[in-house]
């Protein structure tokens, strides 16, 4: 236990500063500090007033983690931040406070995937990740289905939204029903007064001769949206429960079909669900029933851990020092695109040029030459 890697993650790509720490799998802190409330009259989260968000709880929640796993910074064996993808201003928040910390700390920095990270913090929950590791990545900005042979450096996409992604679906249908932002969990909870039955939503690219792995939201979406259109046009009342409630049966039964069809073709015996979309509790017991029924085993994390959190990059950032993967170098930059298959951001001076080992296990010291702390302070910290 306690010769396993202790490492601090920073997550900002989007609404939610999240601080987490870890010891290897086992989860010690999860801070969360979100600024949905200030994005909510807008109906979707404002770049601007996100980052300022970010910049303002960034060493608060950073506090509040140390202090709820009970270490001090300097016990750290290495800090961890979401490079991309996400918003560009947000991350480089996230970005610019890991390289402070990791800098005055002497601790190696990793940069990597959000969309790893909502992977790997199942660990957390159910430990070491079969590999390959077959997940199901839905969130706002992605839907993806995708094999991993090894989670901190080999990710492969099989198929992904070619439009909107699930929790776009859900947030652009509760907008139209007036039911604030974000839309997934209002609708989640709308649903289960509702009847998944009362209307037939279409199944995207569900055809014989459709992509078996990819992904269309926007059919439905617009499907939804002519429906609610159409009963308002004729003066009667929408009935908000079972509209939830089919629209999310219609993405929830792609969403499980198709994943149960990736792990059958590629001979996966498990699935793991990851990311905002997994917290809704008919994907978890439609993911269940479907995973049981193929023998497959289904690994879904708690909801607090699919939505965004710092618990997620410090996991990732763990199996980063465990496995011994190089530490990122100064001038790590927060990429906006970054690509799934990119789980690990290593940087271009991969050992930092000053003689450090950076896995697990080295020597804390704060040795860091004059010109590195230059060429960080003077370009690249902001740039
Ligand atoms: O992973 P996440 O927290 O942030 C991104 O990386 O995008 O995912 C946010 C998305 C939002 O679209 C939100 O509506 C959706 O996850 N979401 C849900 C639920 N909770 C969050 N969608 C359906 N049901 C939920 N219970
Ligand atoms: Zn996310």
């Amino acid at each position: 236990m306690a010769d396993e890697p202790l490492v601090l993650g920073i997550e900002t790509s989007c609404d939610e500063t999240g601080v987490g720490i870890v010891r290897g799998h086992t989860l010690l802190a999860d801070a969360v500090a979100s600024s949905v409330d200030e994005h909510a009259r807008f109906g979707g989260v404002v770049p601007e007033v996100a980052s300022r968000a970010h910049l303002e709880a960034m060493v608060p929640t950073i506090q509040r983690a140390l202090k709820d796993a009970g270490i001090a910074a300097s016990d750290l064996d290495g800090i961890a931040v979401t490079a991309g993808p996400g918003l560009a201003g947000a991350l480089l928040v996230g970005v610019s406070a890991a390289k402070a910390y990791a800098y005055a700390l002497g601790k190696p920095l990793y940069g990597v995937n959000h969309l790893a990270s909502h992977i790997c913090v199942d660990q957390l929950e159910h430990g070491a990740l079969p590999e390959p590791t077959m997940a199901l990545l839905v969130s706002g900005g992605h839907s993806s289905l995708l094999l991993a042979p090894d989670i901190t450096a080999d990710v492969r996409p099989l198929g992904s939204t070619i439009d909107d992604a699930a929790g776009e679906a859900f947030d652009k249908v509760a907008r139209v029903l007036n039911l604030g932002f974000p839309g997934g969990p209002v609708i989640d909870r709308y649903a289960r007064e509702g009847d998944p039955d009362a209307i037939r939503f279409p199944r995207g690219l569900t055809g014989s001769r459709d992509p078996i792995y990819d992904f269309s939201f926007s059919g439905l979406k617009t499907a939804v949206a002519r429906w609610i259109e159409a009963k308002r046009a004729a003066g009667e009342e929408v009935p908000v429960a079972d509209v939830a409630a089919s629209f999310q049966e219609a993405v929830v039964d792609v969403l499980t079909r198709k994943a149960v069809r990736a792990c059958k073709d590629n001979g996966v015996d498990h699935l793991m669900i990851g990311g905002g979309v997994a917290a809704n509790s008919r994907l978890r017991a439609m993911a269940q029933r479907r995973c049981e029924d193929a023998g497959i085993t289904l690994r879904v994390p708690r909801p607090k851990l699919c939505t965004d959190n710092g618990a997620m990059v410090a996991a990732l950032g763990a199996e980063m020092v465990a496995r011994n993967r190089p530490a990122s170098s100064w001038d790590l930059s927060a990429d906006s695109s970054l690509p799934v298959t990119e789980p690990h951001v290593p940087g271009t001076d991969h050992d930092h040029g000053d003689g450090h080992d950076h896995g697990h296990g080295h020597s804390h010291g704060h040795a860091h030459d004059h010109d590195h702390f230059h060429e960080l302070s003077k370009d690249n910290l902001y740039s």
